[in-house]
């Protein structure tokens, strides 16, 4: 570690910067572990190369530097020095390929897994799906990005933490299944070793075994739009004792908060719920006054939309409108109960529609 800590702030020029501000994540995985040694391995060469040739180059430069004018001796070719700078080259190629190529097919090795995680990008959260175990949930941004925007703009700094975290077994194999329901995404988590784009209307598998319990975090590495930098991933690790607990209450609140279709709601419940399907869902683009974005996002305060009768902002809601057709992939994601709720906030807010209650049976 100190060898390398020493190259890296010789090459920063700064002999007080702590290299490992500027080195990977500490990895938690074999593959992370693979991939650790192996940038080590090429950094260490590189930067020898990089030595030798310009420490030969300025010697050369500042031991004949009197000597302007003379002529170079001339010779022509020389078959042994050609033989040497070519084999050293290719020795060391195949030094760098051997273990690069070890890395990837680790890394795609995704059979055997203990388990299966299905993984969906939306604009702009991740829904992780518990293949085996029945368990799903979205995994929001904890804050809303408003008052995430006006702390940095007082310069705080601040970490992006989520509602509900990807929570794991160590030891295990966990075998993800990555695709994206809007645009391209890309999940990464760096002490993991993985990152992989999820596609829309493709499954990609990538996988992990973390051995270490802890929290692992990652982001979004694949410019999806406003909200790219809002896409944070929290991975919390822990031993398969504490998963097993951990899972068991999961899927009694998953069984607990599963909503009735027939259940005909209250005015106050629905329009508290639907404010808060609104503010995960909605406000990145419809804003929280409900004003929207001019030129981009359509406004609801007072809108078209907001003040149409119910059939048609049902219909918006799930379908999208021809100016807006990419609000259908909203429709897919929410449950029937959080559909109703968000359409009889949106009416009870900005639609004159006071009173106005839509069920999860409209
Ligand atoms: Cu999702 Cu960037």
């Amino acid at each position: 570690m100190s060898g390398k800590r020493i190259l890296l702030s010789m090459l920063g020029g700064v002999g007080t910067v702590y290299a490992a501000d500027f080195t990977f994540q500490p990895p938690v995985t074999p593959v992370a572990r693979q991939i650790y040694d192996l940038h080590s391995l090429l950094l260490l060469i590189t930067v020898t190369i990089f030595i030798v040739v310009f420490g030969v180059m300025f010697y050369a430069i500042l031991r004949h530097r009197k000597s302007l004018g003379h002529r170079a001796r001339p010779f022509h070719e020389n078959t042994t020095v050609e033989i040497i700078w070519t084999v050293i080259p290719f020795l060391i190629l195949v030094g760098m390929a051997w273990p690069a190529t070890k890395a990837v097919l680790a890394q795609k090795s995704t059979r055997a897994e203990d388990m299966t995680i299905k993984i969906t990008g939306y604009q702009w959260k991740w829904r992780y799906d518990y293949l085996d175990d029945g368990v799903g949930f979205v995994s929001h941004l904890a804050t809303p990005t408003e008052a995430l925007h006006s702390a940095s703009a007082k310069g705080t700094h601040y970490l992006l933490e989520v509602d509900e975290p990807l929570v794991v077994p160590t030891g295990k194999k966990v075998r993800l299944l990555l695709t994206a329901n809007d645009v391209i995404h890309s999940w990464w988590v760096p002490s993991l070793g993985v990152k992989q784009d999820a596609i829309p209307g493709f499954v990609r598998d990538a996988w992990f075994l973390v051995d270490k319990p802890g929290v692992y975090r990652g982001q979004c590495a694949e410019l999806c739009g406003k909200d790219h930098g809002f896409m944070p991933i929290v991975v919390d690790a822990r031993t398969p004792e504490d998963y097993a607990v951990w899972l068991a209450a999961r899927k009694k609140l998953a069984a607990a908060s599963a909503d009735d279709p027939n259940k005909v709601w209250a005015l106050a419940d629905l329009k508290a719920r639907g404010e808060k399907v609104f503010q995960q869902n909605c406000v990145a683009c419809h804003q929280a006054n409900g004003k929207g974005i001019p030129g981009a996002f359509p406004a609801l305060d007072g809108s078209p939309i907001a003040t149409k009768d119910k059939p048609a902002h049902i219909d918006i809601v799930l379908n999208g409108s021809k100016r807006n057709p990419a609000m259908a992939a909203w429709g897919k994601q929410l449950s029937d109960t959080d559909i109703a709720a968000v359409i009889t906030y949106e009416r009870n807010a900005w639609g004159n529609h006071t009173g106005d209650v839509v069920q999860p049976k409209d």
